[in-house]
């Protein structure tokens, strides 16, 4: 998501005539696109503030800016803290960033964290970054009102707002068009997806997908994330009807244990859940499904924590994102609940959960060996410039020699060995 405003970011400013450069040293301005999650991430930003230090020793005009969450979390409270940043900029305020830069060449400092209900940037075409030329994110709406209790996005992002469906499909189709072959629709919570059109219909999360699969068969759909209990049996069933959409579903957990989820503030329990995941075996048999998972969130038990092992042995999980419970301000945590695991237990439970997954994310793939897939080749392997690599539908990734293949291709690879993250194939003509 950071990455897609980043995008959205250099695309505004492009417009005034700024440019982009590659190497800091050349740079007037460096800006800072920042996550508030987890304190870490934070700790990580403060470091980096400090150590362009030096740079600015040397370059006495260069300002520095904070953007994004951490900078709407903190506002104007970050410049206080860190003298050497001129500007803090929050998630729905990137409009106004070029009068900002021209105050801050003026010699101010300042900070516009203001939220909207209304801002997608829907009109705004992203400079892609980093980009391989053959995926690319689109987001498709903004802000997240679920609130669990230890999340600090619906403080910092806002309130939920979808993006106009015809300006996404404008979108899609360009950077097909440009050859992408790729696209994956951003949201905190895609499931909620709902924008009511001026002829006064309404278009859904599945309606969207659909109309986006249509461009082409050739141009791969992915979507993150989906909300469990915001997870509908349509989706799935368009999902079925599309090749093109990818069998691959991004489903955070977050806990085994119902007592957690409700103090979590999921509005779901575990059996719920497996319903879903249930649903997604019954329409979509080859659908990979990979979740987040928090250890050591407030008066979480042993008992607790062995419902989350469970919970992956049951599931089976292809890929998960595991995560030590941070207690954030603002949240409903913070205010309600104490921080009351400590953090060697949380370690504990923590790698428990690793060592687990890593294992069934090792048989998950031995299952492979033997398969047959068709993959888009995505670039060179970062171990040896004699392999490709690329992935499956079910967003596996599938090393192998490149032989006469470039990327972008799509193009069948048999698997024949693997590890706990990748998988080793053979081109088959
Ligand atoms: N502490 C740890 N992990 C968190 N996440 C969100 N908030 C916190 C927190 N306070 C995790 C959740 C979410 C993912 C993006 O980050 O698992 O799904
Ligand atoms: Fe945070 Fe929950 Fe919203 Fe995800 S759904 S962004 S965890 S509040």
């Amino acid at each position: 998501m950071n990455l897609a405003d980043s995008e959205v970011v250099v695309s505004i400013l492009q417009k005034e005539g700024y440019e982009r450069v590659e190497e800091i040293e050349q740079a007037d301005f460096v800006m800072i696109n920042t996550c508030a999650i987890r304190d870490n991430a934070e700790q990580r930003i403060r470091k980096r503030v400090r150590e362009l230090r030096a740079l600015q020793g040397r370059h006495p005009q260069l300002r520095i800016g904070i953007l994004g969450c951490m900078a709407e979390r903190l506002q104007s409270q970050l410049m206080a803290e860190e003298d050497n940043v001129s500007f803090v900029v929050g998630p729905d305020a990137y409009r106004r960033m070029p009068e900002i830069l021209k105050q801050v060449r003026q010699g101010s400092r300042t900070a516009d964290t203001e939220l909207s209900t209304e801002e997608t940037y829907a009109d705004i075409e992203p400079v892609r970054l980093h980009s391989n030329g053959i995926s690319a994110f689109i987001s498709i709406m903004r802000g997240c009102q679920n609130y669990c209790a230890y999340c600090v996005v619906p403080y910092t992002r806002g309130r939920e707002r979808s993006r106009d469906p015809e300006t996404i499909v404008h979108e899609a189709r360009t950077l097909f068009e440009r050859g992408y072959k790729e696209v994956t629709l951003l949201g905190q919570n895609v499931n909620s997806y709902r924008y009511k059109n001026t002829d006064g219909s309404t278009t859904s999360f599945p309606q969207l997908m659909e109309q986006v699969a249509l461009i082409s068969p050739l141009l791969r759909v992915r979507f993150a994330t989906s909300h469990p209990k915001d997870l509908s049996d349509e989706l799935l069933q368009v999902m079925a009807r599309h090749d093109n959409i990818c069998k691959c579903i991004h489903l955070p957990v977050q806990s085994g244990s119902n007592r957690m989820l409700k103090l979590m503030n999921r509005h779901y329990t575990a059996e719920w859940y497996l319903d879903r995941v249930a649903a997604i075996r019954h329409y979509l048999p080859e659908c990979s499904i990979t979740t987040d998972v928090i250890a050591g969130f407030c008066t979480e038990t042993e008992e607790d924590h062995q419902a989350t092992l469970e919970m992956f042995r049951t599931v089976r999980y292809d890929y998960a994102y595991m995560f030590k419970f941070s207690m954030r301000p603002d949240t409903f945590a913070h205010k309600h609940m104490v921080d009351d695991i400590d953090e060697r237990e949380k370690t504990r439970r923590l790698e428990e959960i690793i060592a687990l997954q890593g294992q069934i994310a090792l048989e998950n793939n031995q299952k492979e060996i033997g398969r047959t897939y068709e993959i888009l080749v995505e670039g060179t392997s970062h171990r040896s410039d004699k392999q490709l690599f690329g992935r499956n539908s079910q967003n596996k990734v599938i090393v192998f020699d490149r032989e006469e293949v470039k990327p972008g291709e799509y193009v069948r690879v048999e698997v024949t060995d693997c590890t706990a993250a990748t998988l080793k194939g053979r081109l088959v003509k």
